[in-house]
């Protein structure tokens, strides 16, 4: 019997659901073409970041205000375009150009920011360079007392707005963990245009060295234990949130694939797995896939997924606080 493994992601078809998400995996095109070879349905390219937008901007503006008052007549013949010292940015759009002209799988693109801005305009560049999506990944850390939950949350929804308004092509919203009540603003994501959701961004949490006295990044790549978070809530959201739901975060394994499908995903995204041990882990857990949803006798992907949301659990308690004494119960037993 062979299984049907096709989904459907922002209006995409996909081969089945498992892609690569943005990291330095993705960011060139030779590991592109590996990921392929591997088997990825879809690549999301690593991020082009406003401050990176922005920077070659300034750049470029001093440039031409020194140029412009000391070579007056150069401008026009010999000065370079913005394009010309855009190398970040025009670097960018190139690989969005030739993971197209290279690969036969969707390509979406993906815009690193929070501000309103001129830099949103590279989601219409990108359109153009040929990307068949766009993943906005909105990395804010409120950091200012003054700043109400509310007034971050319409940050998020302001810039959504903008974009949306500029492309044609489907926009996918990364975002965190962190809002007083996701569901309230994953539907509000929805409702501002955005086609789908992306669960959720890691933030990195910087650690101080002890013996350095310094601030030192500290980049974790994540384990299958990460999961559980996205877990739960793509589970609460299916069916609650209109829109595609991909979901990143602890994603290494087929069991993890299917943990996920089950509770409603549309996409599963690897960025750790990757990095760790290289596109064959895709591979296997494509396989791995397969071979589960063959043994339990499925047809297609489209048949479990969402078969274990909330919404269609005998048990919906167990995604909610009822769950919460019976497992701290559970646990306290043995040990005593
Ligand atoms: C080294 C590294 C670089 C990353 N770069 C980006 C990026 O450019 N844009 C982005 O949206 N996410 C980026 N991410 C986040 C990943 O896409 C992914 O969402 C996150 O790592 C969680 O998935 P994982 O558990 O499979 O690693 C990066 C992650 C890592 C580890």
């Amino acid at each position: 019997m062979s299984v049907d493994l096709t989904t459907k992601y922002l209006g995409l078809d996909l081969a089945h659901p498992i892609v690569p998400s943005a990291s330095p995996m993705t960011g060139n095109l030779a590991s592109l073409r590996q990921l392929e070879a591997a088997g990825a349905s879809a690549v999301v390219l690593w991020s082009l970041f406003e401050e990176q937008i922005v920077h070659d901007e300034e750049q470029a503006l001093a440039l031409a205000e020194f140029h412009s008052d000391s070579f007056g007549e150069a401008v026009g013949g010999y000065f370079p375009t913005l394009q010309d010292y855009n190398t970040g940015p025009g670097e960018y759009l190139k690989l969005i150009r030739d993971a197209k002209e290279h690969l036969e799988i969707p390509v979406i693109a993906s815009l690193n920011g929070t501000s309103i801005g001129g830099w949103l305009r590279y989601g219409k560049l990108m359109e153009e360079a040929g990307a068949d999506a766009l993943e906005l990944n909105v990395y804010l850390i409120p950091t200012d007392p003054e700043t109400t939950g509310a007034e971050v949350e319409r940050q998020y929804l302001d810039l959504v707005m903008a974009l949306k308004e500029s492309i044609t092509i489907p926009l996918a919203v990364k975002v965190g963990p962190f809002f007083s009540s996701i569901p309230n603003m994953a539907t509000r994501l929805i409702d501002a245009g955005a086609d789908g959701l992306v669960l959720f961004n890691r933030f990195y949490q910087p650690d101080i060295d002890l013996d350095a006295l310094e601030v030192t990044p500290n980049l974790r790549l994540s384990h299958s234990d990460d999961l559980r978070l996205p877990l739960r809530w793509t589970a609460i959201l299916k069916g609650r949130v209109l829109g595609s739901m991909a979901v990143t975060s602890g994603v290494h394994t087929a069991q993890d694939v299917i943990k996920l499908l089950l509770a409603g995903a549309d996409v599963t995204m690897m960025a750790s797995a990757l990095l760790r041990n290289g596109p064959g882990v895709l591979t296997d857990a494509l396989e791995g896939l397969r071979a589960w949803l063959e043994e339990n006798e499925y047809e297609s992907v489209r048949q479990m997924k969402g078969s274990m949301s909330q919404s269609a659990s005998p048990d919906p308690a167990a995604f909610e606080r009822g769950n919460y004494m019976k497992t701290l119960v559970t646990y306290a037993r043995p040990g005593v």
